[in-house]
């Protein structure tokens, strides 16, 4: 992935620089204003750093889901993970964010772990191997301590039977035509993959289906995520559902230049599965924004704008503006150097994963309090 290429961005392909802005207007969705974040941060009662920092910056119809919850119309959550690999830090933000959301507006989540999407989309993942991450993944995702009473996992797989006749009347309004445009797909896309594409809307429409009452969808989501939902919101009124609305964000940085994490480059990210040492040593390894050498960084100071270590503060580890700050000032005045400003990262790495992975065990055995399966209750009552 170089910078110069040309900006490429789908639900399965992220290539050259991202331009944020640029996607915003492509994608015809709008940018959260100052006043929106102030609202939300006002009925939610207290900040979110992600938002305040713009991670989380785009949306579509975020300010009407907020009317309709103040005029006391609860809304239900739905996001998602391709279950392809194993998880890595990134993945977690997004679904602390959502997790926020969650206890902040007391509302439902449904969490759609798409493992048909990530066979029929990438050529060498067995049916076995997705099932094992769509298992590993879910651990990760509650090993955040979610809890069941509001939290459903959908196994698109297992589950298939809740999500078939919804799938099938959205699919029966989408045309191939529009597929191809929304998608990209073009004549090598195997059948399964146009089909999968009406399956991601399922979920949106799932507990209006269920409980009978029509029901606002906010889903939390990376800004790629879009093209299903401009094709969701297309069919959404037409099969009696509200279209559903989102709160984008934009990618999680990584370890490697230019703050990308990528699964495929396991040295770029730091998976929730590392040993603590595997972590700290792929930390000490991080691209930072230091000079080349000690007294020139002493005298002119480091750049945390194209730091990774930075990101990691201001994304995952710093949610306080004040520490924040003062990592950032003393950064560019020069009075800490890359190597001991690594050992204070790699030490919260450390201190993380060992929390999280002993979350994860104790999650192993709870998998099945949280599967969505239990609705299958609720749509026979
Ligand atoms: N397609 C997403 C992925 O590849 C998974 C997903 C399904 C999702 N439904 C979602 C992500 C809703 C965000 C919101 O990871």
């Amino acid at each position: 992935m170089t910078d110069e290429e040309e900006m490429v961005v789908t639900p399965w392909e992220v290539r050259g620089k991202v331009d944020y802005d640029r996607l915003i207007k492509e994608f015809g969705t709008q940018k959260i204003s100052e006043e929106l974040k102030q609202r939300i941060f006002k009925i939610a009662g207290e900040e979110h750093f992600l938002l305040s920092r713009d991670l989380v910056y785009s949306h579509r119809d975020l300010d009407w889901i907020l009317d309709k919850y103040e005029r006391g119309e609860k809304f239900v959550l739905y996001t998602g993970r391709g279950p392809s690999g194993p998880v890595h830090l990134g993945h977690l933000i997004p679904w602390r964010f959502t997790k926020w959301l969650q206890e902040r507006f007391d509302t439902r989540l449904y969490f759609q772990m798409t493992n048909d999407e990530k066979f029929l989309f990438t050529p060498d993942l067995s049916i076995e191997e997705v099932h094992k991450y769509t298992y590993e993944n879910t651990v990760d995702l509650l090993a955040l301590g979610f809890e069941p009473e509001n939290t459903y996992v959908i196994d698109d797989i297992k589950h298939i039977d809740l999500m078939y006749e919804i799938g099938i009347r959205v699919a029966k309004k989408v045309t191939f035509s529009t597929a191809r445009a929304v998608y990209g797909f073009d004549n090598s896309m195997n059948i399964g993959g146009i089909w999968y594409t009406a399956l991601q809307a399922v979920p949106a429409f799932l507990h209006s289906e269920i409980y009978g009452v029509k029901t606002p969808c906010l889903i939390p989501c990376a800004i790629d995520q879009d093209p299903y939902w401009r094709v969701a919101r297309d069919v959404a009124e037409k099969l009696g559902y509200y279209k559903p609305a989102s709160i984008q964000n934009k990618f999680v940085p990584g370890l490697a230049e230019g703050g990308k994490m990528s699964a495929s480059d396991p040295n770029s990210a730091i998976f929730t599965i590392d040993t603590p040492k595997e972590a700290r040593r792929k930390v000490m390894n991080a691209f930072t924004g230091g000079r080349t050498s000690a007294k020139e960084q002493r005298d002119l100071g480091g750049n945390p704008d194209i730091c990774s270590v930075f990101l990691y503060y201001k994304f995952v580890f710093m949610p306080d503006d004040k520490d924040l700050a003062k990592i950032e000032r003393k950064c560019r005045g020069g009075e800490i150097l890359c190597g001991e400003c690594k050992q204070i990262l790699a030490g919260m790495v450390e201190e993380f994963l060992e929390k999280h992975q002993a979350a994860r065990e104790e999650a192993k055995d709870r998998v099945d309090e949280f599967s969505a399966a239990r609705l299958r209750d609720d749509l026979r009552r």
